[in-house]
């Protein structure tokens, strides 16, 4: 069995996978409400939520999936990129354990945890893939090789896909994270009732640029009312078709055609909609569960169990890091 732990920033997640993949427990604590009266994620309160919260989890999902803490061969922990705090609560926590349990220590990159969150499922592709991840703090695509080695292909200059969800979705009165109700609302939309500027910067370059967005969103909400659903809509579109467009470049620069999107903002149903229309030019489009998009504990562990197989462990003093 192996054990996922994921705090590196404000979701408190613990997973336990058995050894053919499994998953035995997928818990989350949200820390949503107590960060939303902040209207953003407030690093110091994060790590010590995460710190009154992680023994507690890791006990109900031993609990949920009938597994003894000795029968744990491996913990997998996301050690970097992430709020510092948050990240070394959850190492610590994991070093501690296995160290009880003589248990291997796995460190995983938040990201590749999301690259790899379709891992051991029917539909996921062998390397290489190209892979576009969008979340909060991320928009990057990324190439995974035959080795599963992952080298970054092109990412945003400035804001992240989800971060413009966030802050345009704060402008328009929503709540921290808007994205998912920047979602909702553009259900009853009409997407072309706004027009935003493509930030494209220049064509063949697979860099994402959102800050020329959020100014001109800001411009237009300050300037008069808008209709929140068609707004909504519209912003939607032009971000999930921005994001698709590139992931499109970079599928025909790789020569694959095999995409593998994740993080948070993959759970939107416009960047959802793109990706089929791009199943039907002929590429391979692989979308995790809705509640796998998210930062979750079950990617860690995933992540984690490939390098289980592969023997890629790490000791006692690994460290964590925020970027
Ligand atoms: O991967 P994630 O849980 O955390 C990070 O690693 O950042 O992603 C969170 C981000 C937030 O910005 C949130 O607004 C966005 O994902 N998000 C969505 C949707 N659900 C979550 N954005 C657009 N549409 C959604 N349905
Ligand atoms: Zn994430």
């Amino acid at each position: 069995m192996i054990l996922g732990i994921e705090s590196s920033c404000d979701d408190c997640a613990v997973a336990i996978l058995d050894l053919d993949g499994k998953v035995r427990a997928d818990l989350i604590y949200s820390q949503i409400e107590p960060h939303a009266e902040f209207g953003g994620v407030v690093p110091e309160l994060a790590s010590r939520l995460h710190l009154t919260k992680i023994s507690e989890l890791c006990a109900a999902a031993f609990a949920e999936a009938k597994v003894k803490p000795a029968e744990i061969k491996a913990v997998a922990v996301t050690n970097r990129p992430g709020l510092i705090g948050s990240l070394l609560v959850g190492v610590q926590f994991a070093k501690g354990f296995a160290q009880g349990v003589g248990a291997k220590i796995i460190g995983v990159h938040h990201i590749e945890g999301h690259l790899l969150a379709g891992l051991g499922e029917a539909e996921f592709p062998e390397p290489p893939f190209v892979g576009l991840i969008v979340s909060g703090g991320h928009t990057a695509l990324y190439l995974v090789n035959e080795k599963f080695e992952i080298s970054l292909l092109g990412q945003t200059r400035d804001d992240a896909a989800g971060e413009a969800f966030d802050k345009i979705g704060r402008l328009l009165g929503l709540e921290y994270p808007a994205g998912k109700e920047v979602d909702r609302l553009a259900q009853s939309g009409d997407d072309t009732k706004y027009e935003f500027p493509r930030a494209f910067r220049s064509r063949d370059s697979l860099e994402y640029s959102f800050s020329g967005l959020k100014t001109a969103a800001k411009l237009m909400i300050e300037k008069a009312p808008v209709e929140l659903p068609d707004f909504c809509a519209s912003l939607q579109r032009e971000i999930a078709q921005t994001l698709l467009a590139k992931a499109r470049l970079a599928l025909e620069r790789v020569g694959t055609n095999k995409l593998v999107i994740g993080g948070g903002v993959a759970a939107n149903s416009r960047l959802r909609f793109e990706a089929e229309k791009l199943q039907g030019d002929g590429f391979e489009i692989y979308l995790p569960q809705k509640k796998h998009c998210t930062d979750n504990a079950v990617m860690i562990a995933k992540a984690g169990w490939r390098k289980f197989v592969l023997g890629e462990f790490d000791g006692i003093d690994m460290p964590v890091k925020s970027s």
